[in-house]
């Protein structure tokens, strides 16, 4: 008899577990966006191919033997001719050539059940020149044929202007996001999309990670053009480029289109590294400089007073009219998140180590302890609340404006044998607690309208060129044959109404 109850009790607590603990479709609105995402440079490959001019990342990638060459010797010729700014030495040439067989991807997202796909178009393929120069008929072709084989399988395109790529051209001649020139340009190669796809695309970004770009290329110098120091410069004329192109959108294309328009942010979650007041406030500075640097003046006409304070002249300002140009440019905020970090204050209290820009420093361990698990991606590690506490912030400082999730994912790296990647659990796991704090965030009130996976399939990820594998799907850049990872069985699963534990 004890143990019948016993076992008739153990059943009840397993069952109630499994009630409160299983993730299901239905957890999320049925008009709710599940997706993937990608990006041209990363996957399309194609680089010289339908009247396509040179990208700043073609450019980019093509001249990092030569710049290896000269800063050393020829004694290192054959090995640093090989490689340089790309960690192996690679490009974006073919990448998953996507290009030439974007029918089959089209088919692995209609395998997972997915309703949206997000990806970006090359500027490069639409306007070879810019504004200087014609519109490119394979270009617009290309993209026409991909949205409309997208919307045959029921699936919603969800289209990014510019993620990083932009025409070399433009560089050349004005040193493209340093000058205002480009806001000019961006709002042409805005229209001409509009024009060409927004009777069947619904969703819009002006900009992937507009931060990443201005600080990775106009900062650090890392990225295309290599400039450094000038990111405030580069990021003024992004966010007033994304203005205009967003009026140009709800002047002439948004009643008859009926679709929404945004932008793409980079969005970390800062901890407070001890528990005092001082790196309480660092945590938050950090998230002004790193999101509200680009949705304040978006949103609010104008930079954070944060960022105002602690940069002073160094930060360009808005004329009166340009604020009014920019007052509630967006319909919805993108988020892309991957990771959490740990700050401490460096203004009041002493750091050891070098200081970021905003007197903050940023530690990826408390006590020795990461802050989440790690990935092969450096500082980027699994902390699943952090999208709860990301989207909760965004939801408190911008008045609940429309979400979504545009970017979550999970790093592999090349260097592990075919069963591991394949044999994916850690990015399954990942996945599903993430989608589970999010979950959480929704019910407390934020308005999330999708969620993308970074990425469909394995692709090119920017200077640690193919050495990361993001994808659901397994890229053999030799054969370009594509295999299914556990994750995507899981996201299918997931996404036919499976009850997945966590
Ligand atoms: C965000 C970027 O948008 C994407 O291009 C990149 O590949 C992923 N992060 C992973 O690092």
């Amino acid at each position: 008899f004890v143990v019948v109850l016993a076992s008739a009790f153990l059943f009840l607590v397993q069952s109630l577990l499994s009630t409160t603990c299983a993730l299901h479709r239905d957890h999320f609105p049925p008009s709710f966006l599940f997706g993937t995402s990608t990006s041209a440079y990363q996957i399309e490959g194609a680089y010289q191919e339908g009247n396509k001019s040179l990208s700043n990342w073609d450019v980019f990638t093509h001249s990092q033997g030569m710049s290896f060459c000269i800063i050393h010797t020829c004694l290192f010729w054959f090995f640093h001719c090989a490689g340089g700014k790309i960690k192996d030495g690679s490009n974006g040439d073919v990448a998953a050539d996507h290009y030439h067989i974007y029918m089959e991807d089209i088919g692995l997202m209609h395998s997972l059940g997915i309703n949206s796909y997000r990806f970006s178009i090359s500027w490069s393929r639409i306007l070879p020149r810019g504004r200087y120069g014609k519109i490119n008929p394979a270009g617009i072709a290309f993209y026409n044929n991909l949205i409309d084989s997208l919307l045959l399988r029921g699936i919603e395109p969800f289209v990014t202007l510019t993620h990083y790529d932009i025409p070399q051209e433009l560089e050349d001649r004005y040193g493209a996001w340093l000058s205002p020139k480009i806001q000019k340009d961006f709002g042409y190669f805005a229209e001409v999309c509009f024009s060409k796809f927004g009777d069947r695309v619904k969703f819009w970004s002006t900009f992937n990670e507009p931060q990443m770009m201005v600080k990775n290329g106009y900062g650090t110098g890392e990225y295309p053009p290599m400039h450094r120091n000038k990111e405030f410069i580069a990021g003024h004329n992004a966010i007033l480029s994304h203005a205009t192109a967003v009026e140009i959108y709800r002047k002439r294309y948004q009643v008859k289109q009926q679709g929404m328009i945004g932008i793409v942010i980079f969005m970390c979650w800062f901890e407070p590294l001890r528990n005092n007041s001082l790196d309480f406030l660092a945590a938050q500075q950090v998230m002004s400089f790193q999101a509200a640097w680009f949705l304040d003046p978006i949103i609010h006409g104008d930079y954070p007073p944060e960022m105002r304070q602690a940069l002073g002249s160094k930060l360009p300002t808005f004329s009166i009219k340009e604020r009014r140009k920019l007052q509630y440019k967006l319909d919805f905020i993108g988020i892309n998140h991957y990771t959490s970090l740990y700050v401490r204050d460096c203004t009041f209290s002493p750091c050891k180590s070098s200081r970021n820009i905003d007197e903050s420093f940023i530690y990826t361990e408390r006590n020795g302890i990461p802050i989440g698990k790690p990935t092969a991606m450096p500082n980027y590690y699994v902390v699943p609340y952090g999208i709860e506490e990301v989207v909760l912030y965004t939801m408190r400082r911008y008045n609940n404006t429309p979400m979504f999730i545009t970017e979550n994912g999970y790093a592999q790296s090349s260097n592990s044998s075919m069963t591991e990647l394949l044999n994916d659990n850690d990015r399954v796991d990942s996945m599903r607690q993430y989608l589970t704090y999010l979950n959480n965030a929704m019910r407390k009130g934020a308005d999330v309208r999708g969620y993308f996976v970074w990425s469909l399939i394995d692709n090119f990820e920017w200077l640690y060129g193919y050495t990361m594998r993001f994808g659901l799907h397994y890229v053999d850049y030799n054969t370009q044959k594509r295999a299914p990872k556990l994750s995507a069985r899981w996201y299918e699963q997931f996404l036919h109404g499976v009850e997945v534990q966590h």
